[in-house]
């Protein structure tokens, strides 16, 4: 019995508390060189870079930022819906490299009600289309597009799958084919996960150019791998005002060196695709990353982040998501903000709402729903 539990991952998770193993945390203010970090400044000019590097070469992979051109095509533009509560736009992004090119489709829904330019809720759909139906006919929790509407804020969302399908056999015909096929050479090179995030960043460039949204007001949301890839297009590109990551997990908002639910020897096996190669190396060996999941959050600072989880949700280790967070908080503090975490996790249903850090456990299942955006709204109106 021991020896299967050895060969097989599925059962050799762990969901004990009591076996938790001890762990130090990587010392996120203090350089590999050995220096401690006392400021902001230094931790931008010196630090911030490093943990950066460290990540992409580590696990998400390098971002490309080059490309030679991007056209923006209403396809639909200002129709009002929604009872006239809302305008709808279609957006086709279309970024071009070496006369290839490769297209994001963005819905998005901005209120009429009010003063323009608006923030807006963008979210990375990494579930079926029908949630961000731009019809409405299809109404769906993961994207309450009304809900949204409703509190003033504008909403968007873009599908995974216009810059990379999420399938380990082909994730690389979007587009790491067809404008960085150098990407797909490097142990650090960017798979679906990097490419993801890299759509967020041209969905962003968009708003900086659309005058009803507040481009320095946009929240970057993703739900579990959506969420682990929110946390990343927040670390890399600092023009996304504030990060939601949603039941994001294994490296996503969890804590790796807890080794509690999925670790990364198992990502790694299921989902090949997500990140570099250079993460296999971590394959039941979470203890020799220079870095761990606070680090990712401490790179958005000092920009709010609001993290959950459901209580059934195990597997993405809700404890280790809390004390994740809470690891980022010296990072906030060297920009003067104090800690708003308390030591414990709070308990279900017991939301912690701002200003910088947000946190709740839902009592259910793996899910986005609408309690979880009631919160994220809440946590928007306090910044
Ligand atoms: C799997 C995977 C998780 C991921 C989740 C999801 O459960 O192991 O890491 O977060 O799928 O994206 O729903």
């Amino acid at each position: 019995f021991c020896l299967l539990l050895i060969s097989c991952p599925v059962l050799a998770q762990n969901y004990d508390e009591a076996k938790v193993p001890h762990y130090t945390l990587p010392d996120v203010l203090k350089t590999t060189s050995g220096k401690k970090i006392r400021n902001d400044e230094k931790w931008e000019k010196s630090r911030r870079p490093e943990v950066l590097r460290l990540f992409e070469d580590h696990i998400y992979g390098k971002m490309p930022t080059d490309y030679d051109s991007i056209r923006y095509a209403l396809t639909e533009d200002d129709r009002p819906v929604m009872d006239g509560k809302a305008v709808l736009k279609q957006v086709g992004v279309t970024v071009f490299k070496k006369k290839n090119s490769v297209q994001i489709n963005v819905v998005l829904f901005v209120p009429t009600q009010v003063k323009k330019p608006v923030p807006v809720f963008l979210l990375i759909n990494n579930r079926g289309k029908e949630n961000t139906d731009p019809t409405r006919v299809k109404k769906s929790e993961f994207w309450p597009a009304e809900m949204v509407i409703d509190s003033g804020f504008a909403i968007a969302a873009f599908h995974v799958s216009d810059l990379a399908p999420d399938n380990k056999d082909t994730y690389m015909t979007g587009v790491l084919q067809k404008l960085y096929p150098e990407q797909l050479k490097m142990d650090n090179g960017m798979k679906a996960i990097g490419a993801w995030a890299w759509g967020a960043s041209r969905v962003m460039d968009y708003f900086e150019t659309d005058k009803d949204i507040d481009a320095k007001k946009v929240i970057v949301v993703g739900h579990s791998r959506g969420g682990k890839t929110s946390l990343w297009a927040a670390a890399q590109d600092r023009r996304f005002a504030a990060c939601v990551t949603n039941c994001s997990g294994n490296t996503g908002a969890a804590l790796a060196r807890r080794q509690f639910g999925e670790r990364i020897s198992r990502i790694n096996t299921t989902f090949p695709h997500w990140f570099n190669n250079n993460y296999k190396k971590y394959n039941d060996k979470e203890n020799a990353l220079p870095v761990d999941q606070h680090m990712l959050i401490a790179l958005v600072a000092p920009r709010p982040v609001y993290a959950t989880n459901a209580s059934k949700d195990l597997w993405a280790d809700p404890r280790g998501t809390f004390l994740a967070l809470k690891a980022a908080e010296p990072v906030y503090a060297l920009y003067g903000i104090k800690p708003e975490l308390p030591k414990d996790p709070p308990g279900i249903d017991k939301p912690i709402i701002g200003p910088h850090f947000g946190y709740h456990n839902r009592e259910g299942e793996h899910n986005m729903t609408a309690y979880d955006w009631g919160n994220f709204i809440r946590f928007a109106k306090k910044f």
